[in-house]
Parts: structure tokens; C-alpha cells; sequence
């Protein structure tokens, strides 16, 4: 049985429809001092599996989970958690004295309540594999393959281009299962809302439909700067894909402004989800 969460409920219509199994959508509201009601309309299997993707109001969508999880427990014998999006993984060091390294505390939240856990393409970039944070199996989703499908089918001619060294992950990958060029430019972050990225290797993109590929989107800071040292070097058109779009502060008007197209899975529902990973995790449900 599929349980829907609120962050993801197309994307577990969907899986439950790839499996023929039954999906059921937990019901909540909130109280008006902020508190979550949570109500399972129906009766629980025994195998039971949750989709959530944890963006927007991350620390309800955490609460929502972890709640629904410690009640199936008194009716299902296996909860498995399928995390389109998982948080916290970006605070995966102290950057700074006394800061909490949130990855490994949201990874072991989840631990806590699941009995498996399934997570989209992580940002796991100091910590090598998703059991050096859980405590639980933990398998990595990805959606690399659907990207390249996706690249094959709508842009000629790609050159793909990662905008820092740790999108090699998706950027050089994809580019592998397309057959095309690649390049990783070099990013040096400055503050959560300022980085420059430069270009470090003389590339000839001349005739080329360009294609930055990173795992996340958030203020759109890091591909705006990519955007703008592509332009310099006379990329034209711009295909900007990535996994996760958070899109925050308006980073989605920025791109559409700097003329470039804007693609991401629908691990977060959004304007721009144009790539459906449910595929992957039917694929995965069937094999657990
Ligand atoms: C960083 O390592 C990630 O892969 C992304 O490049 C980053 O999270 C994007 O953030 P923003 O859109 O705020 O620049």
C-alpha cells in the first residue's frame, strides 16, 4: 500500500498506478496554533510505503513523517519511506564553531521511525554513501537516466556543462549515457546567497545547444553565474535541467529572465517538472 504524504501526492498516484497497488492520502490539517492534525482515512496494510518530498515547509513535512510513521507502527509490519526530496543534507559539516551538522540528525530522525528508506538523488558530497548518515538500508534513487532520455529525445547537438565540481555526479554521468561533451566549471561559494563559478578549460561551444545539469536549484545563484560565463564564451541557448527545484526567492523569475529554459524532475512538484521519476521508484518497489 502506497501511503501519499503531502509534499509528493501526484508522484505517489502515480507509483501506485505503475505497481497496481492501492494508495491512500493521509489527511491533515493544521490547528490554528501551528500543530498538525494526521489521520489515516483507511485501514493500514501490512507493507506499507510512504512518499514525501521535504521541501516548502520542510520541518512540517519532517513532523508529518515521522509522526504517520510511529502510529503505523502499531499496524504494519515493514514502513518504507521513498523521499522524492530529503532535507537537511547541505548541512553536512560545521562550516562554523557550535553549528549543528544537521544531515546526520535528519538522517537518523528517519531512521528512527522507518524500517527503509529510499532517497533521490542525495546531496551527499562529503560523506561518500547514504550509510555513512542512516542507520537503516538505505538505497539511492536517481534520476540520471530520465535526464539523459530526456536530453536524447528534445536537444540536439548538447554539450553538458557542470557548474561545480560536485554536480560531476550528474552532470558528467548524464553526459556519458547521452554520448556528448562535457565540462565541470569551478565554483567558490561565498555566503548561501553568493558564488562565483569560472570556466577553467578552453571549450569550443560554438555550434552547440548548451545543458547545465546540477542535482539542486535553490536561489538559482549558482546558475546565473554559469549563465553568465557561458554567454561570455558565446553559448546561445541555454538549457538549464536539475533534479530538485526548490526554487527559492524567486530563483525560477530569475532564470526565465537571464533567457534560458528551465527543466527539473518532479521530485518537487513544479511549473517546470517535466521529467516524472515514478518510473524509477516503481522500479525499486518491485525489487524490495
Ligand atoms: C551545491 O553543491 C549544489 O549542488 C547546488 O549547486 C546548490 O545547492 C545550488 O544552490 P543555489 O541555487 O542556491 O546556488
Amino acid at each position: 500500500m502506497i501511503v501519499s504524504l503531502s509534499g509528493n501526492p501526484k508522484v505517489a498516484r502515480n507509483v501506485s498506478k505503475l505497481l497496481h497497488s492501492s494508495c491512500m492520502q493521509l489527511e491533515q490539517k493544521k490547528f490554528p496554533d501551528g500543530e498538525l492534525y494526521l489521520r489515516f482515512p483507511k485501514k493500514l496494510d501490512k507493507n506499507v510505503v510512504f512518499i514525501q518530498s521535504f521541501y516548502g515547509e520542510i520541518n512540517d513535512r519532517l513532523v508529518e513523517a515521522y509522526f504517520a510513521a510511529k502510529e503505523a507502527r502499531k499496524h504494519s509490519k515493514k514502513i518504507t519511506l521513498v523521499a522524492t526530496y530529503f532535507p537537511y543534507l547541505r548541512q553536512d559539516k560545521q562550516f562554523n564553531p557550535g553549528e549543528i551538522v544537521s544531515n546526520k540528525i535528519a538522517a537518523e530522525l528517519a531512521s528512527d521511525a522507518f524500517d527503509e528508506v529510499a532517497v533521490f538523488d542525495p546531496h551527499l558530497h562529503r560523506e561518500g554513501k547514504l550509510s555513512d548518515i542512516f542507520t537503516v538500508k538505505a538505497t539511492k534513487l536517481t534520476a540520471n537516466p530520465l535526464i539523459a532520455e530526456y536530453i536524447r529525445k528534445k536537444i540536439k547537438n548538447p554539450f553538458i556543462i557542470g557548474p561545480d565540481w560536485e554536480s560531476y555526479k550528474w552532470a558528467e554521468r548524464v553526459a556519458e549515457i547521452v554520448g556528448c561533451e562535457s565540462a565541470i566549471l569551478e565554483k567558490k561559494r561565498i555566503s548561501s546567497r553568493k558564488v562565483v563559478v569560472k570556466l577553467t578549460k578552453k571549450i569550443d561551444i560554438s555550434d552547440k545547444n548548451v545543458v547545465i545539469i546540477d542535482d539542486i536549484i535553490s536561489t538559482g545563484h549558482t546558475l546565473l553565474e554559469a549563465i553568465k560565463d557561458l554567454r561570455k564564451i558565446g553559448a546561445k541557448k541555454i538549457t538549464c535541467i536539475a533534479v530538485h527545484g526548490i526554487f527559492a526567492e524567486n530563483a525560477l523569475e530569475k532564470l526565465r529572465k537571464a533567457k534560458v529554459s528551465v527543466i527539473t524532475t518532479n521530485t518537487i512538484p513544479n511549473p517546470t517538472s517535466k521529467i516524472d521519476v515514478s518510473p524509477i521508484i516503481s522500479d525499486y518497489l518491485k525489487k524490495t
